[in-house]
């Protein structure tokens, strides 16, 4: 009890120091995905702790080293730590670090949306506010905020994309389709597999997509913590039992929800002896550098781009926001329940990234250099 009139008195304390020194006061910011006027740097002595689950995935260190420069840039004091590969009982031992250590808002991308509910709780109790970041926390009314991409949409321009490919809708087929999608513990699949099974599902109905191993539930096609490995093996063994190859059963589409996924059938399919030439569509999700790299090789057909420094831009102006005691411009209020309740929500917008705007979405933009997409001699 004490602990928590502390904390109240804290934020109160705050929200205080922050009016007095100016802190970037009154910024309506307008209802757009790219938060342009940024917070005047307002973040002396308060420090946000921001928790990724995983080095080993490329878009999981940008959105850190994104976060913690935009907040160090408004005088945040930044805790960012790394939940070692995907590691639950770390990120839980990190967020009970970041309570006992002062931090006054937590953003977390969880590793497992229900495993987080104690910690949160904590949190809420500490008078710490807590951003969901990408991933939804489930189960724990601790959650202020979550800040995302439209992950229905991702799903729905795969299955667009997928459609228009193959012209469903002009052409008889059948045409082969295998499916793959992320980690079981990972809210986002359910928008992410439900947004593309919106589109292809009244194809698979009517006929015109066949799925030949019959594997058309989430759970079957779900892929442990989104594992390269995990997805390679299971398209070994889709190859296996059901002869695809460039000289077997036609493959003509495998919809991946993401690149890690996607490199992992690539590679399998690769193996299997597709080149260029005959490679089926294959769809992926955050411009990985090495999906980039096949999509100029002819080995992946697209990816969703979702720009992490317009998501961590919107986390800091949340932030901002939270610690002057405002409310944070949301654009989604009805989508989210993570089981206490819908979580207020921003939603970014994801675009169709192929070979075609590449450069623009991605090189003029300054998110790659060409070097860092141009395969290895
Ligand atoms: C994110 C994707 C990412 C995946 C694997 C999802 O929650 O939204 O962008 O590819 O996790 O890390």
């Amino acid at each position: 009890m004490k602990k928590k009139l502390f904390s109240i008195l804290l934020v109160i304390a705050m929200v205080f120091t922050l009016s007095a020194c100016g802190g970037g006061g009154g910024n309506n910011e307008p209802a757009s995905n790219e938060p342009s006027d940024q917070p005047a740097a307002s973040g002396e002595n308060l420090k946000v702790g921001v928790s990724m689950p995983t080095q080993s995935l490329q878009r999981w260190n940008q959105d850190g080293s994104n976060m913690k420069q935009q907040l160090e840039a408004q005088g945040y004091e930044v805790d960012l730590q790394y939940a070692g590969d995907n590691d639950i009982p770390t990120q839980v031992a990190q967020l009970e670090n970041m309570i006992s250590t002062g931090c006054q808002v937590l953003v977390i991308a969880a590793i497992d949306g229900t495993s987080l509910t104690n910690v949160v709780d904590s949190a809420k109790d500490a008078g710490i506010a807590v951003i969901a970041y990408d991933r939804l926390i489930m189960n724990t009314d601790g959650v202020a905020y979550y800040a995302t991409f439209d992950n229905t949409l991702v799903g729905r321009m795969q299955g667009e994309y997928i459609r228009d490919t193959l012209d469903l809708d002009n052409t008889s087929g059948p045409y082969n389709l295998e499916m793959f999608t992320g980690s079981p513990d990972d809210n986002n699949i359910v928008f992410f597999f439900g947004g593309a099974l919106e589109v292809l599902q009244p194809y698979i109905d009517s006929g015109k997509l066949v799925v030949p191993s019959g594997q058309t539930e989430r759970d079957q096609c779900a892929i442990q913590s989104w594992s390269s490995e995990i997805a390679q093996s299971r398209m070994e063994n889709l190859i296996a039992a059901q002869g695809y190859g460039p000289n077997g059963t036609k493959l003509d589409a495998v919809l991946c929800s993401n690149d890690s996924t996607a490199q992992g059938v690539t590679t399998a399919l690769k193996n299997a002896g597709y080149t260029a030439d005959n490679f089926p569509i294959i769809t992926g999700q955050d411009c990985d550098k090495p999906s980039v790299i096949n999509m100029k090789q002819g080995t992946q057909s697209m990816s969703v781009f979702k720009d992490t420094r317009t998501l961590a831009a919107r986390v800091v102006l949340m932030v901002d926001s939270i610690l002057k005691g405002t409310e944070p411009e949301l654009n989604d209020t009805e989508t989210y329940d993570n089981g206490t309740g819908v979580i207020p929500s921003f939603l970014c917008d994801p675009v169709v990234g192929t070979i075609d705007n590449y450069k623009e979405l991605l090189i003029d933009s300054g998110y790659y250099t060409e070097a860092d997409v141009t395969p290895e001699e």
